[in-house]
């Protein structure tokens, strides 16, 4: 179904967020682990984590949803997840996908994983070789791509393993393989990706230990097998969801909203850190910690007019997520804005490069791609819009450039609504009770 946005005169009031997603996937996962009852409130109910609920569940884990809204994991116990007897089928959903090929390769059972047409064009190579090495046997099409056969390690070996690439879903395929694996697991990464699977799995109980190497890289460890303990997960909203209504609320003069209880964790939160650089008013209130993760209420007020920046590279991996809708911020800034390192978004759920590029071209954005970059000419006043958007499967593109169309001097309309699903279930609704225009 098509959608389109039109321009937002005013934007303001609270809005709760739909769950963290790495966070959701990361809590079904250790508590499908853990023979002790493991409870979940504020899980993403979005596509994507529901395909992991289907797969633990498919591997032996008890999950269900009750009537109170919270989810509750009865596990298997480590080492005892069972053979899946049906092709496990992750959707949209990478981070299923990678994630659960460390779980898998870890055991000694034998599973084979498909996903949708973004799915089986991703590489899955990165997390094929180190588990490989820990050794699973690993059958994958042409290219390192799904759908492919894990016939996990019968004894798990631990490696020590330097990331190629700047990625907490292979970083988190290695340590979950590693908490199953005999003696200590190390991960070197070179730049600090998110650390949910760290954290969360410390809140499971496990022991994970973190080094600053001479180099300026992180060691992270895992000692296994480990069992872990079923625990209360509170799941705080998804940051990288935030964002949408965050630069919406940055550009419209006089808005004014409050999105409670959001994770903030620093790894996650560049996208706030550079629209602050870009002059936006954004505050962090009542920050605090909860189960080792750092949540606040974010508040944004509009009409500040943005400037454009440069992203500073080493700020990447913080907000990997976020360029399409920095780049809707951007178009709107005066001055331009230049990103580099972003060789890792031409992977994503859509070549997302070349669909933030083409999508801001067709609404009269003037910009320069190349292949691990970006700079988009802003020049202080909406863009013109009156675009249809192809989102090829990407619901961050989708929901990126709804955001432009409530700026934009023209509508601005979306192919396919469906991928919003995956992540920000609702989406429409809450950011048309804010305020936004957005309709079929
Ligand atoms: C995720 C890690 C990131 C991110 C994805 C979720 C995770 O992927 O883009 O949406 O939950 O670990 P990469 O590890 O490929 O950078």
């Amino acid at each position: 179904m098509k959608l389109t946005s039109h321009k937002t005169r005013s934007f303001s009031g609270a809005a709760r967020i739909p769950g963290d997603k790495s966070m959701s996937h990361r809590a079904l996962m250790l508590g499908g682990l853990c023979r002790e009852e493991t409870i979940i409130s504020g899980l993403l109910e979005g596509e994507d984590v529901l395909r992991t609920a289907e797969a633990m569940r498919a591997m032996g884990a008890k999950i269900g949803r009750g009537d109170d809204g919270l989810w509750r994991c009865f596990g298997t116990g480590m080492g005892r997840l069972k053979s899946p007897s049906h092709i496990l089928d992750m959707g949209n959903s990478g981070t299923s996908a990678r994630l659960l090929s460390g779980l898998i390769a870890g055991h000694n059972i034998t599973a084979t994983m498909t996903g949708d047409a973004s799915l089986v064009k991703r590489p899955m190579k990165r997390v094929i070789e180190p588990l490989t090495l820990m050794g699973a046997c690993i059958e994958a099409q042409e290219g390192g791509r799904l759908p492919m056969t894990i016939v996990g390690a019968e004894k798990a070996k631990a490696i020590e393993y330097r990331l190629p690439v700047a990625s907490a879903q292979v970083k988190s395929a290695i340590l979950l393989a590693g908490l199953n694996a005999r003696g200590v697991t190390t991960v070197i990464e070179n730049k600090p990706t998110r650390d949910h699977s760290e954290n969360m799995l410390r809140h499971f109980g496990a022991k994970v230990t973190v080094e600053d190497l001479p180099d300026g890289a992180q060691a992270i460890r895992i000692d296994g097998p480990q069992e872990l303990m079923g625990c209360a997960v509170d799941v705080p909203a998804d940051p990288s969801s935030a964002a949408f209504p965050a630069v919406a609320a940055a550009l419209i003069a006089g808005a004014e909203i409050r999105l409670p209880h959001v994770g903030v964790n620093p790894r996650r939160a560049g996208i706030y850190e550079t629209l602050r650089d870009m002059g936006a008013d954004i505050a962090f209130k009542n920050e605090r910690v909860e189960a080792g993760e750092r949540v606040a209420d974010i508040v944004v007020r509009g009409g500040n007019m943005l400037r454009g920046v440069d992203v500073p590279p080493a700020r990447v991996p913080s907000m990997i997520d976020e360029f399409p809708v920095l780049a809707v911020a951007a178009a709107c800034a005066r001055g331009p804005t230049r990103m580099t390192g972003l060789a890792e978004l031409r992977v994503k759920e859509s070549d997302r490069l070349k669909m933030i590029a083409d999508g801001l071209a067709a609404c009269g954005v003037r910009l320069e791609m190349g292949d691990d970059s970006l700079t988009v000419h802003g020049d202080g006043r909406p863009p013109r819009g009156g675009a249809l958007i192809h989102t090829a499967l990407d619901h961050r593109i989708a929901m990126s450039f709804l955001v432009m169309g409530m700026i934009a001097e023209e509508p601005v309309s979306i192919d396919d609504v469906s991928p919003i699903n995956t992540s920000f279930p609702g989406f429409t609704v809450l950011m048309n009770g804010l305020g936004a225009d957005i309709r079929p």
